[in-house]
């Protein structure tokens, strides 16, 4: 009879990945599997973990294989149909944050929504704003109302490109996004996790700055006075996503860098 570590003995899979998919199959803490490494386990147990573990070996990321990945202190469910919320993206939700603190009912607008992560987070943080969340991909935007009811979010969902997808004209205090930004012929597309990851959540099948540009340009038309803009954005397009707030006519335009010192965050005011 197989039990954890008959098991673990013939698997190729790191330590940590092999924990996590047996606490996913079993739904058990990790204690308990340091506790019972020798039971015997269920024959369909075994059927699951081994074929989970298949489609890590081919490259399935982790968080598709479990369902869900933590963003901001919150567990997003997750699907094929988004992309997986980065670490690095934390850094737009705070510059966010920060610039909501004193005001007492903001409007939020966050483009490209994919799982939710960015909207759901700052109506979490912010329970008085109001949170429109947009997105082109309709299964998108299923897994991020499923997240937004399951964690308990206020959060209007809307598809459509960019701001077509809106159909008011009511003033935004503050916009962020985190749009594809990585440009059509970038190897990076082609290695690792992203390999799984929906392609239009990724690239903008261009020079990578498109989605920003229009993005930025569209901004004056659905920011109140003085309302702000932040994007995340590639380690190297921090300088021309200045250039292009500065051109659309922002002030206070500045890039903010992430915990490995890269400008991954940029933005400013309209007035
Ligand atoms: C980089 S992902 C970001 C997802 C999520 N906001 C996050 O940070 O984890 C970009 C998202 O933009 C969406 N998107 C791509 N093109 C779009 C467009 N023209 N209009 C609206 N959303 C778009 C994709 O479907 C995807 O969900």
């Amino acid at each position: 009879m197989d039990s954890l570590r008959s098991v673990s003995l013939g698997s190729r899979l790191p330590r940590l990945e092999r924990q996590m998919l047996w606490q996913h199959v079993l739904q058990v803490p990790r204690a308990w599997l340091i506790a019972h490494d020798t039971d015997a386990l269920a024959p369909a147990a075994v059927a699951s973990f081994r074929h989970l573990e298949d489609q890590r070996l081919a490259g399935t990321p982790m968080a598709y294989l479990l369902g869900y990945r933590e963003f901001m202190g919150h567990d997003f469910q997750v699907s094929p149909a988004v992309l997986i919320p980065r670490p690095e993206t934390e850094l737009l939700v705070e510059t966010g944050l920060d610039y909501l603190k004193g005001r007492a009912a903001p409007r939020v607008l966050d483009l490209g929504t994919g799982s939710g992560a960015i909207a759901i987070s700052l109506a979490l943080a912010c329970p008085g704003a109001t949170v429109v969340a947009t997105d082109l991909s309709y299964d998108a935007l299923s897994v991020a109302q499923g997240n937004a009811s399951r964690l308990g979010a206020r959060v209007e969902f809307s598809h459509g490109s960019w701001y077509h997808a809106l159909s008011d004209h009511k003033g935004f205090d503050l916009i962020v996004s985190n749009p594809p930004y990585i440009s059509a012929g970038d190897s990076h597309l082609t290695q690792g996790d992203v390999r799984f990851e929906p392609i239009t959540a990724l690239t903008d099948g261009s020079d990578g700055l498109s989605a920003l540009r229009a993005i930025i340009q569209g901004a004056s038309q659905w920011l109140v006075p003085q309302g702000a803009l932040f994007m995340e954005h590639g380690w190297d397009q921090a300088q021309a996503v200045r250039q292009l707030l500065h051109q659309a006519c922002f002030e206070q335009v500045a890039s903010l860098p992430d915990l490995a010192g890269i400008d991954r965050v940029t933005g400013g005011i309209y007035n």
